[in-house]
């Protein structure tokens, strides 16, 4: 039995003009009379966050940012910091996306320096982690992972991490509409699960929420997002589409009613 509370991310990317997700919010809150029990936030691009903010703000929907610098302020041209995000209303930010490591030379340290900003901030950090497919062709899934994680948590308080979320993300899953069989999800999520048991504490373990990315759409969540340690998705492309993204909300079960 668990009480972790669902969590339905959508991760924009570099879409979506400030009218387009203004748009897709009065979608969305058509769409979605009622969210039950799960929660759910939006990572817009930089430029939509204020604007689109305000307008959650009287909506149960959480604004998500998806990058920190983990610098406060000064001469860092182009860059955010948590204070900026959480000026502008960001609860959550996506922190060592695989895109960022693939494109933008993000390393375990640069992430790990994100984390703790993040923290600082008063942001709650969702790490990605997850193998690229020669990785996992060479079985290298679990020691990938592995490294992503105590890179990741090094020197963070327990408290800190029981407030985290971590995203198991495959990188050859990531916008190639090949997902994860539940079985594959189910089985790097409880081993993330049994690491925080072991290298934090159990109660830690329990609380932390795991999220599943990588070619999630409505018509796989169910099968998916029903997974034991599977506690919610990360999701891309089919975020963009209100209906889309509503139905796989849907997906999402309330577990301290069924469980
Ligand atoms: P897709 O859902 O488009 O595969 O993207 C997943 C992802 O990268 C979410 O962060």
């Amino acid at each position: 039995m668990t009480n972790r509370t669902p969590f339905i991310v959508a991760n924009w990317k570099m879409n979506f003009t400030v009218p387009d997700a203004l748009k897709f919010e009065t979608a969305l809150t058509h769409e979605l009379k009622a969210t039950g029990e799960v929660e759910i936030a939006i990572a817009p691009p930089f430029t939509a966050l204020y604007s689109l903010g305000v307008t959650l703000a009287e909506t149960p929907y959480k604004l998500a940012a998806q990058n920190v610098f983990w610098e406060e302020s000064g001469a860092y041209t182009g860059e955010i910091s948590g204070a900026f995000l959480k000026d502008v209303g960001c609860e959550y930010v996506i922190i060592g996306h695989s895109e960022r490591r693939q494109y933008f030379g993000e390393t375990d340290e640069t992430v790990s320096k994100r984390i703790r900003a993040a923290l600082r901030d008063e942001l709650v950090p969702v790490m990605c982690v997850g193998e690229t497919l020669p990785e996992r062709e060479a079985n290298k899934t679990w020691t990938i992972i592995e490294r992503q994680l105590k890179m990741g948590l090094a020197s963070i308080f327990l408290k800190d991490v029981e407030r985290f979320v971590i995203a198991y993300e495959p990188v050859w899953a990531i916008g190639t509409g090949r997902t994860a069989s539940s079985a594959q999800a189910e089985e790097v999520h409880s081993m993330i699960r049994d690491w925080l048991s072991k290298n934090c504490d159990g109660a830690t373990a329990e609380r932390v929420r795991i999220l599943y990315g990588g070619s999630v759409k409505a018509k796989n969540a169910r099968e998916i997002l029903t997974q034991p340690n599977v506690d919610g998705g990360l999701v891309g492309g089919a975020s963009l589409d209100p209906i889309e993204f509503a139905n796989i909300i849907r997906c999402a079960p309330q577990r301290s009613q069924s469980n």
